[in-house]
């Protein structure tokens, strides 16, 4: 059986989600293939524009919606509390669904309300001076609406948290970060565990996404000689051994392909390491992150977390 896990909100969410960003022209069939190989999470979110492409694999799948957990989020430029409906609205209406699993704040910056992803002068994004705690509180509004089962946050740091938390009366189900063997945050992590938050691993092949370009001479994470080491035992690969490291841990893994060979293994990375394994792994953390957008996105993010 799949694993799932229990959300704050008694919903469940699997394990293995299959991640959206990129290559949004291959997306539909990247989802077709996903759903066919047995995936019922996907990830999407208003600013990969993969929202229609996710909606249209889902409807010709024919599978019934509520076997299905579908995360979107909130893009910067729609923090302001009345755009966060409208904003849903448009995610749900190219999706051509009427709910999502799970809504999330993306980024913890807001810019120039509109309908401009990413609104620039001289260069430079335009920050509106929004509190976050409002866009929040905006979220927590659309519960009752039925149209989002939970809400959550992406890229908070632990500041920004404890922020929410003490500001706000909804406690995120789901904090989805970037996280893996090079960029472990234990004891982040572990934060979220006492709180009753889920976390996500974003990224979890590390530096496998292209966009993330290289850094100086480290090699990919998923070469790590470990990763394939431990494996051996359990006839997996390096790439399923970062996916169960992650669901091992209680976390969902949201892993990205175009590839149906890749979509089809990496759906195998749903299994649990041993606690030797697991320490092995420990080891090789780099406190290493690849997706921190602090300057170009107008602010610094992660300024009290690992890998900064
Ligand atoms: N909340 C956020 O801010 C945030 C940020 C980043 C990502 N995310 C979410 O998390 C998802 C996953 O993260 P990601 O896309 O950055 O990276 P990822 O899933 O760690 O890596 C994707 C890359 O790895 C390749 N790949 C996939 N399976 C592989 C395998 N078994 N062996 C070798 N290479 C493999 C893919 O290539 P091919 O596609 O060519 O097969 C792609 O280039 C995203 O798609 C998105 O949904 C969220």
């Amino acid at each position: 059986m799949p694993t799932k896990f229990k959300l704050n909100t008694g919903a469940e969410i699997p394990g293995i989600g299959f991640g959206t960003w990129q290559d949004e022209a291959a997306q539909e069939d990247a989802v077709t293939e996903a759903l066919k190989a047995g995936y019922r999470h996907i990830d999407t979110a208003r600013v990969y524009l993969t929202e229609k492409p996710v909606g249209k694999a889902i409807k010709k799948s024919g599978i019934p919606r509520e076997e299905l957990f579908i995360t979107t989020k909130l893009w910067n430029n729609k923090h302001h509390p009345d755009d966060v409906a409208p904003a849903l609205r448009q995610s749900l209406d190219d999706l051509a669904m009427e709910y999502v699993d799970l809504y999330l704040i993306h980024w913890p910056v807001a810019w120039k309300r509109g309908d401009e992803l990413f609104p620039k002068r001289n260069g430079n994004m335009i920050l509106e001076d929004i509190d976050i705690v409002d866009t929040y509180k905006a979220m927590e509004k659309l519960l009752s609406t039925g149209k989002v089962k939970a809400i959550g946050v992406s890229n908070f740091s632990k500041a920004e948290m404890e922020r929410l938390l003490q500001n706000t009366s909804v406690v995120p189900a789901v904090h989805q970060m970037e996280c893996h063997p090079w960029l472990q945050q234990r004891e982040f992590t572990t934060w979220h565990r006492k709180k009753g938050i889920h976390v996500t691993h974003y990224s979890p092949f590390g530096n496998q996404n292209q966009f993330y370009g290289e850094k100086g001479s480290i090699g990919k994470l998923i070469d790590e000689p470990v990763l394939a080491e431990v494996g051996k035992q359990y006839n997996k690969s390096a790439p399923q051994v970062t996916l169960a490291w992650g669901i091992t841990q209680g976390h969902s893994v949201l892993p990205k392909s175009k590839t149906p060979s890749r979509i089809q293994a990496n759906l195998k990375g749903d299994f649990r390491l041993s606690p030797r394994d697991m320490e092995k792994i420990q080891y090789i953390d780099k406190k290493l992150r690849f997706n921190d957008s602090s300057g170009e996105f107008g602010r610094e993010f992660f300024t009290d977390l690992e890998g900064k």
